[in-house]
């Protein structure tokens, strides 16, 4: 608290304790070592790792970026080095920092998940999992749970019977009747939500007829898609009563400030990482300079404004 002039930064979302509402999202950071090379991972909230399949996975041919105005297109494909190595070679790494951690799951059929899951609350050394429901760039798994509600309904609660750790569910900005499914997931045993995932997109370079990325479409993320994450987070949280993590295109603390305004208990930097390797601290900063300049003392007096709207103290 000291470290912050007065201003406590402290959350506690399904009994993890995060000593700043600010962790860094899934693919976006690799798995912490890659990152600590530039910045001290220990200072932020928490850590998503990159998704993690049961077995390796190559990802999509290249070129698996494009940059768009405001924005990045990736068809990265969920790229990884399987559970066995991640289980042996990363996830001690970052437990050793101290650090609460995400690991986000990811896998081409629901047993795939529910092992991996498994598996990983074994290890007991994660915080937490995030199931990743809402990839677009693969074409089994990942997206399709999040086009059929009974089915990933069926895959919550498959994962919650197989592990005793919470699991927080990652939904796409393509989810039709947003309200309903994170309600649906919660009902199956989703102890929290994540949102958004990347927004499946497409860019085509007319000198050559060819779209812009190896795997023709991908998911645009970063400042372009930053509203609509704004309003997603917004409608989830008068609708479910667990923690949000709130993510998209967050470019500053302004951008995570709005966020936890309108319900996001925490949340998560992505994109950003890729401009500027130590951006998450410095939104840790901007946000304890905001709540001092405005004298909000806690972080939950953020996030309340969102819920009085929810009770409809503000109308
Ligand atoms: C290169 C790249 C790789 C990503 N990989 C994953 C992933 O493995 N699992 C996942 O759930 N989300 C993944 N995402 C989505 C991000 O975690 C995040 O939800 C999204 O990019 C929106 O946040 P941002 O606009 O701040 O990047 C990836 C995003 C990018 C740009």
């Amino acid at each position: 608290m000291d470290a912050h002039g007065g201003v406590d930064l402290r959350v506690e979302i399904s009994g993890i304790s995060l000593q700043n509402p600010v962790l860094a999202c899934s693919g976006t950071f690799g798995n912490g070592r890659e990152m600590s090379a530039w910045m001290d991972i220990r200072r932020l909230g928490g850590v998503m790792t990159k998704a993690v399949t049961l077995d390796p996975c190559a990802g999509n041919p290249p070129p698996r970026v494009w940059e768009t105005p405001s924005g990045m297109l990736n068809a990265i494909g969920l790229e990884n080095k399987g559970l066995e190595r991640f289980l042996e070679e990363d996830l001690p790494w970052l437990h050793d920092m101290g650090v609460p951690v995400w690991v986000n799951v990811a896998g081409f059929t629901a047993a795939e998940y529910v092992e991996v899951a498994r598996e990983v609350s074994r290890a007991k050394i994660a915080s937490a999992l995030e199931l990743n429901i809402s990839c677009p760039n693969v074409k089994k798994g990942g997206l399709h749970f999040s086009a059929d509600e009974s089915e990933a309904e069926r895959l919550v609660s498959a994962v919650k019977g197989a592990v005793d750790i919470p699991v927080y569910v990652k939904l796409s900005p393509r989810t039709g009747d947003l309200r309903g499914f994170a309600g649906a997931m919660v009902r199956a045993g989703a102890d929290g939500i994540s949102l958004i995932n990347t927004m499946p997109a497409m860019a085509v370079d007319v000198e050559t007829a060819r779209p812009r990325l190896g795997n023709l479409t991908g998911g645009l993320s970063g400042p372009a898609i930053h509203p609509v994450a704004v309003q997603m987070v917004w409608e989830v949280a008068q609708e479910v009563d667990v923690p949000i993590i709130g993510m998209g295109g967050i470019w500053g603390w302004r951008d995570a400030v709005e966020m936890l305004m309108v319900g996001a208990d925490a949340v998560a930097v992505g994109t950003l990482n890729f401009t500027d390797p130590t951006a998450t601290l410095g939104v840790v900063e901007g946000i304890a300079a905001f709540m001092r300049r405005k004298g909000y003392r806690r972080v939950g007096e953020l996030v309340d404004l969102a819920r009085r709207g929810r009770s409809g103290a503000a109308g």
